[in-house]
């Protein structure tokens, strides 16, 4: 049994169809199948059940697919901690969620990459669920994301509590009525969410912001992501309950109001491999509190733990 034949495996279990795992692993179906059935072959057992669609595991298939997922994460963490140890290249990729762009997020960068001159830094767009999987393939080796998923190899550092705030159509009664907003102020508006998917994403943390108030709004407008909300809150096609860094984004057809909750926020949470303890994550971390400090924003205590 090779690495190829774990890694074909997972991408099989976690498509549940053979046509997607092969799309994902830009490879054709029937030599993907093959892999599969060499595989069960070597192990003398079966994997997935056949006769049934989408595809699901067997008993021993569960077993195999937990200990698999495993040994990837441990084979990608040993590169790439080889690779920094080695200091053959000294190289950080950064995934991030495309709310995180109206934080800091630019500012850490921009000074991470004034004091770290020889590190090669690169940026990814993506999902807080896709950081998983790019960080336990070592695709990337941070992810700042707003979802808190739970995966025994990953370590969460959850940095701050972010505000959430309303976005309304300039002029919209309810920037003039009052000083501060509810979410129930919001119940007979369009309420504009995103992103769309994947999901759970940030507009689950929205909806259940207002399932937990025993709140209904009165119609959902699902968009792509915080961009396109902005300008169809602009266009006068509802009201958007947005990240309030974004207030930073000035925008003349569009304004913003507080919100009457504290409780009202959303994360903004650093994940990294779990045994990955080099000194850029460190250093990163270091100039994540720093800037806090020195723009005096509020944030959650840092643990032992949290390196
Ligand atoms: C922030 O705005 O607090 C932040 C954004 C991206 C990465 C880390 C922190």
């Amino acid at each position: 049994m090779e690495l190829r034949h774990l890694r074909y495996f997972v991408a099989v279990a976690e498509e549940r169809n053979f046509t997607r795992a092969a799309q994902r692993l830009h490879m054709a179906q029937p030599p993907l199948s093959r892999q599969i059935q060499q595989l069960e072959e070597t192990l003398g057992v079966q994997l997935f059940e056949r006769s049934s669609r989408p595809l699901k595991l067997t008993e021993t298939g569960k077993f195999f697919y937990l200990h698999a997922v495993q040994l990837l994460a441990q084979t990608a963490e040993l590169e790439s901690m080889t690779r920094r140890v080695g200091n053959i290249e000294r190289s950080l990729s950064v995934g991030f969620v495309g709310s995180t762009l109206y934080g800091l997020l630019p500012k850490i960068i921009r000074r991470f990459r004034d004091e770290n001159t020889t590190v090669e830094l690169s940026l990814h767009e993506m999902s807080t669920m896709d950081q998983l999987r790019a960080l336990k393939d070592g695709r990337i080796d941070i992810g700042f994301g707003r979802i808190r998923l739970e995966d025994a190899n990953i370590r969460r550092v959850v940095l701050r509590e972010e505000k959430m705030i309303v976005a309304l159509p300039e002029g919209h009664a309810l920037s003039m009525s009052k000083p501060i907003l509810a979410l129930r102020d919001l119940v007979n508006e369009t309420l504009i969410i995103f992103p769309k998917t994947p999901r759970p994403s940030y507009a689950d943390q929205v909806l259940s912001a207002f399932q937990d108030r025993g709140l209904k709004p009165h119609r959902i407008y699902e968009t792509r992501e915080l961009q396109v909300a902005l300008g169809l809150v602009a266009a006068g096609e509802g009201v958007s309950v947005v990240p309030s860094s974004v207030h930073g984004l000035k925008r003349s057809d569009v304004s913003y109001k507080e919100l009457d909750d504290p409780t009202l926020v959303s994360p903004i949470i650093m994940s990294t491999r779990l045994l990955d303890e080099s000194q850029d994550i460190k250093e990163i971390l270091e100039l994540i509190y720093r800037l806090y400090e020195e723009e005096h924003i509020p944030y959650v205590p840092r643990t032992g733990s949290g390196g």
